[in-house]
């Protein structure tokens, strides 16, 4: 076994390790909105569902690298500004078709310059919130946050859905249910550019009652 303690490493490291073994992770396209309405989209993987009932997620954000304000204090980053302002935000989910657009929306660009347009990427507006969705997406999640938790260079942001859009050929309306075998959502895995599919990827794993379980270990 190689061991690292967490609380010795340089960031890099940690950051290094941590996103190989937290694999995959989903990734959101998040919208948000400064204060004077200028809209933001930027790709974030440190993000899942973490409880359904309210349905809260997760963002992890963390500062520019490296960079100081004037008075050297750390500069976040756009998306995380802009929610410390709003307190709105929109999840749009990442699938294959979107994933170029995503890419580009994680690019620094000059302020005045729309990364959404850049990226070939329209918004409309949402229903519940002020922060417009991305028209591309094939689902998003309008939600309002809850409570930010800041430590260090890094912050989390727990925000509770209050609305969802999914495009119709992705419900099954049995449940509804999501067809999630078409959606074709990527995952982030390790280091920069690896991502994975989950295109042909399903598998089941049925979960045995007790009684199946005993059964089979007689
Ligand atoms: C697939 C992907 C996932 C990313 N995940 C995160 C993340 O979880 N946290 C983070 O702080 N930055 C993440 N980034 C980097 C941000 O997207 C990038 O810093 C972006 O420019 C921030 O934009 P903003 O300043 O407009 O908010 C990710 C980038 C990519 C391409």
């Amino acid at each position: 076994m190689s061991e690292f303690d967490f609380t010795a490493l340089p960031a890099n490291d940690r950051y290094n390790l941590i996103i190989g073994l937290v694999t995959p992770r989903p990734i959101a396209l998040v919208t948000s909105m400064d204060a004077s309405g200028r809209v933001n989209a930027a790709p974030f993987s440190a993000f899942n569902y973490m409880c359904a009932d309210p349905v809260l997620i997760v963002l992890g954000v963390t500062n520019r690298p490296g960079q100081k304000d004037e008075s050297g204090r750390p500069i976040p980053k756009d998306t995380a500004q802009n929610i410390r302002v709003r307190g709105e935000f929109v999840v749009n989910v990442v699938n294959e078709d979107l994933a170029d657009a995503m890419n580009i929306c994680c690019l620094d660009f000059p302020h005045e310059v729309s990364e959404i347009a850049e990226a070939g990427l329209t918004t409309i507006p949402s229903t519940r919130i002020s922060v417009p969705r991305i028209a591309e997406a094939p689902a998003s999640l309008e939600c309002r946050e809850v409570i930010t938790v800041e430590r260090g260079n890094s912050r989390v942001i727990i925000g509770e859905v209050v609305y969802a859009h999914v495009r119709e050929e992705f419900i099954d309306p049995a449940g509804p249910y999501i067809r999630a075998e078409q959606l074709h959502t990527i995952g982030r895995m390790n280091g920069a550019g690896n991502y994975v599919r989950t295109r042909d990827a399903f598998f089941k794993l049925p979960r045995p009652t007790l009684a199946e379980w005993q059964q089979r270990k007689k």
